[in-house]
């Protein structure tokens, strides 16, 4: 396995392997790897003779300056699985690397990044376009990975795609769970054990909402239904719960009549921020 700190010598070496027709698969991440992101991975090498990940703590999409203190940084583990995974090449630059001069653009995507995870962490959205735009000029994949847990994310980077041409296809990738239901997460290392346990609550509201919205209950309802599971549980709040059309994003008033419906979640167990998702159908 390659590991590379600078750009240019990453695109030397992958400039050589694409001359020799190798297609070349992207994995975005910011580490404390778990199971969730070699999945990922896995489905990466399956399609591409060579796979590359990066690791990078991006500061420009972390709103909250304690958040990116106590983001989980844990680079010799991470280099360990991604041998098992047999990944090819890791990048993990530093931010001198990445911001060689202080960043002036900004990015808006309208509706897309107004509401859910782009209301509740305001530039949020526009750090990611930032670096994601950053790391496939430099990448230049043919294919590159995200994880369907990040639904919010994943409809951004497809617009930022589209319209910014960039030459590769994405893909999405099914959320990893823990055996009781918990999506796997890098934040989920800063779980305590009662912690740990109060956090499956929102994959459990979801499951919950789902039955409800299959049945035929009002979304309001379910909203107060899912605020009163969340809250249950002390040290446990609900930021948002929303229901929502996976392609656009646009506000779902009738679950029937709805696109590809999707259930998104967020809330604080402590002081660590999680989110998850679920599609109604
Ligand atoms: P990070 O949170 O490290 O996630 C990297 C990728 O792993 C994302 O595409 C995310 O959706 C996916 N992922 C996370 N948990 C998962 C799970 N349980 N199952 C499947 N996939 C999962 O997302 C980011 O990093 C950053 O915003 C990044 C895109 C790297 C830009 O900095």
């Amino acid at each position: 396995m390659e590991i590379f700190k600078e750009i240019a010598p990453l695109k030397a070496f992958l400039n050589t392997k694409k001359g020799q027709d190798s297609t070349v698969g992207f994995v975005p991440t910011m580490g404390a790897l778990h199971e969730g992101h070699l999945s990922i991975l896995r489905q990466a090498k399956m399609e591409n003779d060579i796979t590359v990940c990066s690791i990078y703590v991006n500061p420009t999409q972390f709103n909250n300056a304690n958040d990116l203190l106590k983001y989980p940084r844990t680079f010799d583990k991470d280099t360990e699985l991604l041998k098992k995974v047999d990944c090819d090449v890791v990048f993990c630059p530093d931010n001198a690397e990445m911001y060689r001069e202080a960043s002036l653009l900004k990015f808006d995507f309208g509706q897309l990044d107004k509401v859910m995870e782009g209301k509740f962490r305001p530039g949020h959205f526009s750090g990611v376009a930032l670096v994601v735009s950053k790391l496939f000029n430099i990448v230049q994949p043919h294919n590159a990975y995200f994880g369907q847990k990040d639904w919010q994310q994943f409809t951004i980077i497809r617009k930022l795609v589209d319209e910014l041409l960039f030459d590769l296809t994405l893909h999405s990738v099914p959320t990893l769970r823990e055996t009781d239901g918990l999506a796997m997460s890098s934040r989920n290392q800063r779980l305590n054990e009662i912690q740990r346990q109060h956090a499956l609550v929102f994959y459990q509201a979801l499951d919950a909402a789902k039955t409800a919205l299959l049945a035929g209950e009002q979304i309001q309802a379910v909203q107060t239904l899912v605020k009163g599971i969340v809250e249950q549980h002390a040290h446990v709040t609900l930021e948002y719960f929303e229901v929502a059309e996976s392609k656009n994003l646009n506000p779902v008033e009738n679950v029937m009549a709805a696109d590809n419906p999707i259930m998104c979640i967020a809330g604080f167990v402590g002081e660590v921020r999680l989110i998850d998702n679920m599609f109604l159908r």
